[in-house]
């Protein structure tokens, strides 16, 4: 029988990482980091001095790349050809360029065909901008996760001060609110949520509330799960 699939998009800080890994655990399914892949093509571009506003140059990159998602000790780990950057791939310097690169079409294209594919057998509990309205339109189960921009900007806040970062927590809120912005407005597979998606407003909701709310919806919306 084929096992479902799980859609979770939604802004940065909304927690999608944390509950798709745990929802997929739950679930026996498999947990795919899409956000890992475009972050993993910028530190690559980064990493040889590519330009990440070069579309042309990034687009040949990403297209040479072999980026695997592993799983490990309940994590995942991301490598690329190879050589393990699951740590590298959170550095702020990545996040500041990021978005230019997400903003390119034909890396767009690239890494969403690597996720369909990942996809293809159903069994996977998917996050990132697009996964809803572009990867997995036929995903049994689509979730739009949101909370408020201060507690998002909280969120990663305390995540990163425990990594050891000094921060400006003004600051991390407006480049959050700066990178949703960019995610939102730009031309190709935009970030929004499909028109079949729940929507769930996490704030004020603990990792353990949201995930049990995503998996009573996995119950009832697809009858799987009993
Ligand atoms: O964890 P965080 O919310 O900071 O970001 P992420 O999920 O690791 O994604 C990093 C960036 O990749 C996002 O800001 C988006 O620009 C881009 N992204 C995307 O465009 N489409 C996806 N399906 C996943 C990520
Ligand atoms: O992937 P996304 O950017 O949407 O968020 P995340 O990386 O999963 O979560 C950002 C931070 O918020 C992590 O440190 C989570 O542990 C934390 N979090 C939380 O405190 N409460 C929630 N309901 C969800 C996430």
């Amino acid at each position: 029988m084929r096992s479902i699939s799980v859609a979770i998009d939604g802004p940065a800080g909304a927690g999608k990482s944390t509950v798709a890994r745990l929802v997929a655990q739950q679930l026996h399914l498999t947990y795919v980091d899409t956000g890992a892949m475009y972050r993993a093509v910028t530190l690559q571009a980064l990493k040889r001095g590519i330009d990440v506003t070069d579309e042309g140059a990034v687009a040949r990159l990403a297209n040479q790349m072999d980026i695997a998602l592993t799983p490990a000790d309940g994590e995942l780990d991301v490598f690329v050809d190879g050589q393990r950057i699951t740590e590298e791939i959170r550095t702020p310097e990545v996040t500041t360029h990021v978005s230019a690169v997400a903003g390119n079409p034909e890396v767009r294209k690239i890494l969403a065909q690597k996720q369909r594919e990942m996809g293809e057998e159903g069994g996977v509990v998917m996050d990132g901008r697009d996964i809803g309205t572009h990867v997995l339109p036929a995903a049994e189960l689509k979730v739009y996760l949101t909370a408020s921009i201060e507690e998002r900007a909280q969120r990663r806040y305390n995540e990163l001060v425990q990594k050891g970062y000094q921060l400006d927590w003004e600051q991390l809120k407006e480049e959050i609110r700066y990178r949703d912005e960019q995610d939102r407005n730009r031309q190709h597979s935009p970030l929004k949520p499909a028109d079949d998606a729940v929507h769930l407003d996490t704030t004020g909701l603990t990792i353990p509330e949201v995930v049990q709310a995503i998996l009573d919806l996995s119950r009832t919306k697809v009858g799987g799960g009993e």
